[in-house]
């Protein structure tokens, strides 16, 4: 169900990434002789695992390239506190990268201490999501970048004195003039920059990405069967598939909360109420807890909600229904999922730009 996907054209400017090319062809051979589980109804497991190969490089969009400084002057003003109005909080407060890039609480708290209505989301692999929020409310990054900034219950800042502190700071003045030659320190140049440095947060390569590249014992056996209930019996595939493991796409699965979710941006569609975006499942093990809500905390009981605990009602997916899972099949499931947790390379602390003396 693609329904209510948007699909944007973007110009792909190819670009060295860190991500090694996807050498999954020569490891088709062998895996074609390979059933995963011998004597079952055993789908093509070479053509399934090939809809899961990497992309070999982070698409950037026409209208906001991609330039060293560009990505480096973003760096700096997601981990920089002064972009809050209390000063006290960045975008790395709920977007922390020991946290795979968020706050690992049920709900976001906000630069008053306030409690946020959602639970802040894993900035991971966003260069290639085609809308922002759990609801969708932002078209691009870019979008999406200086919203938190002025927020009242987020950063609560005011553009304007945005724009006039960072113009006085040497620094800042420097890099963005390197970054966007000719051009004054705006909004658009603030949400650019930092957009840019979020594209360049990717996952990187996990067991699961070497299994699909030919090593056959960079899992175990349980994941490689979990990894075909996923794609089968447990349908999770429906809408959490590709390499980043989602359509992204909005669904209702039948978590028990009053919020709307897409049916408050679209109105008038029966399906989008309560329909939230597919989250990706990229280092999902620790990225608990789980849901727009942070209402779930474990792994094995986010798989019992899709087998029976979600609730009936006229906006829920027609790809959600009762799995008759079994225990194995739960415990196979979880050995798949974690196998989608990946090393990712230790992000270093941008040296803040320090104000003028005077
Ligand atoms: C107070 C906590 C908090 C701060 C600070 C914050 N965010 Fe978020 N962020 C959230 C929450 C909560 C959401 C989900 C909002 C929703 O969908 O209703 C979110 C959503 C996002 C998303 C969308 C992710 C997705 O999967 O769709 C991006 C991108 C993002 N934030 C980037 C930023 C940037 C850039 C900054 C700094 C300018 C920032 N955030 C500051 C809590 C925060
Ligand atoms: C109908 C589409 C659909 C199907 C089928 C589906 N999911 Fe989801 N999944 C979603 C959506 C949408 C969310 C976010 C829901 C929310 O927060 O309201 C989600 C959330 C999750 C999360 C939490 C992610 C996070 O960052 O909080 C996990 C884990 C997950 N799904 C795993 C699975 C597994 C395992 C299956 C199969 C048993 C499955 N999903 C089947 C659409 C689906």
């Amino acid at each position: 169900m693609h329904l209510y996907c948007r699909h944007k054209r973007r110009r792909v400017r190819p670009r060295l990434s860190t991500l090694a090319a996807v050498g999954f062809m020569a490891a088709m051979a062998v895996l074609l002789a390979e059933p995963v589980r011998a004597g079952s109804t055993t789908p093509d497991l070479a053509a399934l695992k090939a809809r899961y190969a990497r992309p070999a490089q982070i698409p950037y969009p026409a209208d906001n390239p991609y330039s060293a400084v560009k990505s480096e002057l973003g760096r700096t003003l997601f981990f920089d506190p002064r972009l809050s109005g209390p000063s006290t909080m960045s975008c790395a407060s709920c977007h922390n990268p020991s946290l795979s890039w968020g706050d690992g609480l049920p709900n976001g708290i906000g630069s008053a201490a306030n409690k946020l209505g959602r639970r802040s989301p894993t900035i991971l692999n966003l260069a290639w999501a085609s809308a922002m929020g759990w609801d969708g409310r932002a078209d691009t990054l870019e979008q999406q970048a200086v919203g938190p900034i002025q927020a009242p219950g987020e950063m609560n800042q005011s553009m304007p004195k945005l724009l006039t502190t960072l113009a006085t700071i040497p620094g800042y003045r420097d890099a963005f003039e390197a970054a966007f030659p000719g051009e004054p320190v705006s909004e658009k140049t603030i949400g650019k920059a930092i957009a840019t440095f979020e594209r360049s947060v990717v996952s990187a390569k996990a067991p699961f990405d070497r299994w699909i590249d030919g090593d056959e014992t960079a899992i175990p056996e349980a994941a490689k069967r979990g990894f075909v209930t996923f794609n089968t019996k447990a349908n999770c595939a429906a809408c959490h598939s590709g390499w980043r493991f989602t359509d992204d796409s909005f669904h209702d699965i039948g978590l028990p909360d009053a919020d709307l979710g897409r049916g408050k941006i679209v109105e008038g569609v029966d399906l989008l109420m309560h329909a939230f975006k597919t989250p990706g499942l990229r280092n999902i093990a620790g990225r608990g807890p789980y849901m727009h809500n942070g209402s779930i905390r474990a792994m094995t009981a986010v798989i019992e909600h899709y087998d029976h605990g979600y609730t009936q009602r006229a906006s829920l997916s027609t790809e959600i229904r009762a799995l008759h899972l079994t225990e194995t099949d739960v415990l196979e499931l979880v050995a798949f999922m974690q196998t989608l947790t990946s090393k990712d390379p230790a992000i270093e602390l941008p040296t803040l730009p320090t104000e003028a003396m005077n």
